[in-house]
């Protein structure tokens, strides 16, 4: 099975990790927002509880996929874009999965900060980074606030990008994130 990706073809782990780490972003933003809604009591811990250990997992999985988009080639796009556009999409693919690794990183510092335990799957307690620090909560759950936002609106410029290569100039860019094997 090819393990990395070519200048010619995306691997099946980078198709399978593409859409899994879309999936578990979309239930992170879920019960981020949901929690956000919520007052302090028992049903926003449960929420944060569950949006900080599923988190912990995507970071795992996500900065594997940093590491494996740095350091391999990225295929050539479908057809023949223009340049621009191409630099644009492909900042915008590094920042989307830079995103996935810095966002757990500084929600453990909230959490921390905040003196909150963070567990992993299995019911393990992750060290604190910090002490208890009102300051340095407020910094870090701002942070996490604007780049999660900011995250978002560079996923809608993704999503648009994929749909316009879709429907309007019918290529295979889409296809061939789904599996399609495409001939450059
Ligand atoms: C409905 C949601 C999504 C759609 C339709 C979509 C679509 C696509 C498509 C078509 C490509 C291939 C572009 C090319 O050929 O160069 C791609 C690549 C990529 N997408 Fe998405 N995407 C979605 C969600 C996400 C999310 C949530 C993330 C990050 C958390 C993400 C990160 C990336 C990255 C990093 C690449 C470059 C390939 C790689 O290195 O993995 N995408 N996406
Ligand atoms: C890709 C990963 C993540 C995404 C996309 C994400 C997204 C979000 C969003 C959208 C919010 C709501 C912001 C608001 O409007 O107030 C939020 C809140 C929060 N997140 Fe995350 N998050 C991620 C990872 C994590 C991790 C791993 C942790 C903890 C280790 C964490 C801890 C928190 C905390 C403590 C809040 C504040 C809840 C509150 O006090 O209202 N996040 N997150």
């Amino acid at each position: 099975m090819q393990i990395k990706d070519t200048g010619l073809r995306f691997s099946p782990i980078t198709i399978v990790l593409h859409w899994l780490i879309a999936a578990t972003v979309a239930i992170m933003v879920w019960l981020g927002l949901s929690a956000g809604q919520l007052e302090a009591g028992a049903a926003k811990a449960e929420l944060i509880r569950l949006h900080s250990t599923l988190g912990t997992v995507l970071f795992v999985v996500a900065s594997y996929r940093l590491w494996a988009r740095l350091t391999s080639y990225h295929p050539l796009p479908v057809g023949s874009p223009n340049p621009i556009e191409v630099m644009i999409s492909r900042s915008v693919a590094v920042a989307l999965a830079l995103a996935p690794v810095l966002l757990p990183l500084d929600g453990w510092l909230a959490m921390s900060a905040a003196g909150d335990v963070v567990w992993l799957p299995g019911g393990i307690a992750l060290p604190a980074i910090v002490g208890p620090n009102a300051e340095v909560e407020y910094v870090a759950k701002l942070l996490h606030k604007i780049g999660a936002y900011a995250f978002l609106a560079g996923l809608a410029l993704h999503i648009f990008g994929a749909l316009k290569n879709h429907f309007v100039l019918r290529n295979d860019t889409l296809k061939r994130m789904l599996g399609k094997r495409v001939e450059l």
